[in-house]
């Protein structure tokens, strides 16, 4: 196990009927607040009006930034910053999934910055003071409510990017599994699948002796494999929610990552299928993976033992070789997706038809996720490439 600092302040609120508490959580950080949501859903379910009503019957002022959309874009971050910057407000309180909590984030650093925010985006080094930020998570899958990362888009350069920054962790996050009651079916096999992936880009790596990382990851595994098909099922089972929630919150909070080094593989060749067709982040995930974790087990043997453990630990398999065991727990985790989750598992499936763009895609992949350098196993061009191929057609069976 490697040194490591593992510095997370955030006041995680969990629970049912936690509302109330909103207002003395807030009040630390000042009276003017920006309201940051996306398209509507807060409104739906009538979130927004309680959030509000907390704030005005408590002596907050409030200027709204609302329409922040998945993949969030840097002219919503933008537009936030010049909100803050005019009206003098104090906090962000961030209300909707993580599109939403990340592009606080930027915008939080961006307040105080002079130059253009897509800087930030371009440059973590950039990322200094931030406003504080509070948040209400109304959907389980990035952990974003309990790290230092965002992503951002830009659709002029077809750029998805992650930054990061210490003063980007919130100081607070609400996690109230009843908002989460909402979330489609698509978005709820999207989040697990999203949930699973930082679990798997942590857990496949070199380290040696991460025993407590590792066990960590294996049970938050285990926990979505067992929950996620039910939420799909019975939206409003509160265990099932409960669970998804805290899961997705410690699968990515440093808990599991800490300890180790060695960068991730999927994500950062999801990233350029969300940039360039604006698909929903964990599906691109659910797509990729066993077609990655296939390109592991062909190019390169000494993965073998590492998927046998997954193999036995998470999906409790026993019988044959390390080899052979990696090969059905990839396969299992091709069908948990496809028949538990019902994620469609290929690309043309969720509109990427033509093959026009896959050169073009693992070039960026490589150059802006580093993939060729300390992965569970390097990547090249040509590899992504041959990743991203294999995702155009159904995987098939052993
Ligand atoms: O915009 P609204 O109307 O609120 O609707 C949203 C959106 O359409 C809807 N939704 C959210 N909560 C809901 C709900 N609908 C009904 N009921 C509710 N309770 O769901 C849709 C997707 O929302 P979004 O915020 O985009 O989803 P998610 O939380 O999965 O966030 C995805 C973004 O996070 C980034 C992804 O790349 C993507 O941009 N990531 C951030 C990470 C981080 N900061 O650490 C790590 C991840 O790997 C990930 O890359
Ligand atoms: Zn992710």
């Amino acid at each position: 196990m490697e040194n490591f600092r593992l510095h997370i302040p955030t006041d995680i609120r969990f629970g049912k009927d936690r509302l109330e508490e909103l207002p003395e959580v807030l009040s630390p950080y000042g009276k003017r607040i920006l309201l940051a949501y996306g398209g509507g859903s807060i409104k739906k379910s009538g979130l927004y009006d309680k959030v509000v009503a907390l704030l005005k019957d408590n002596g907050f002022s409030f200027v709204e930034l609302s329409g922040i959309a998945p993949n969030p874009k840097i002219d919503s971050v933008r537009q936030g910053v010049r909100l803050i910057r005019e009206n003098q407000l104090d906090a962000i309180l961030a209300v909707g999934g993580g599109s939403v909590v990340d592009a606080s984030k930027v915008i939080a650093a961006g307040v105080y910055y002079d130059g253009d925010v897509w800087d930030l985006v371009l440059d973590r080094s950039k990322v200094g003071r931030a406003v504080p930020i509070v948040d209400i998570l109304t959907l389980a899958a990035t952990g974003t409510e309990m790290n230092r990362n965002a992503v951002i888009s830009n659709p002029e350069t077809n750029e998805k990017l992650g930054t990061s920054g210490w003063e980007l962790i919130p100081k607070a996050s609400f996690l109230d599994p009843t908002l989460t009651y909402t979330v489609s079916k698509w978005q709820t096999a999207a989040g697990a699948a999203d949930m699973m992936s930082h679990l798997f880009e942590q857990y496949f790596n070199r380290t040696e002796a991460v025993d407590v990382q590792d066990s960590i990851a294996e049970g938050l595994l285990k926990t979505i494999i067992k929950y996620a098909p039910i939420a799909i099922r019975e939206p409003e089972n509160y265990d099932a929610r409960a669970n998804l929630f805290w899961s997705s919150t410690l699968a990515l909070n440093g808990l599991v990552g800490q300890g180790r080094s060695g960068g991730w593989s999927c994500h950062p060749i999801e990233h350029e299928l969300s940039a360039y067709y604006d698909i929903t982040h964990g599906i691109g995930l659910a797509i990729l993976t066993p077609r990655w974790m296939t390109f592991c087990l062909d190019k390169d043997s000494t993965t073998h033992a590492k998927f046998a453990a997954y193999a036995r630990n998470v999906w409790g398999l026993n019988q044959g070789t390390d080899e052979e065991l990696a090969r059905q727990a990839v396969q299992k985790t091709y069908d948990f997706f496809k028949e538990q989750l019902e994620i469609p598992m290929t690309l043309p499936e969720v509109g990427i038809e033509n093959q026009d763009l896959v050169s073009e895609m693992s070039e960026q992949a490589v150059k802006h996720g580093g993939l060729s350098n300390d992965r569970f196993v390097n990547l090249t061009v040509d590899d992504v490439k041959e990743i991203i191929k294999a995702s155009y057609n159904p995987m098939e069976t052993f």
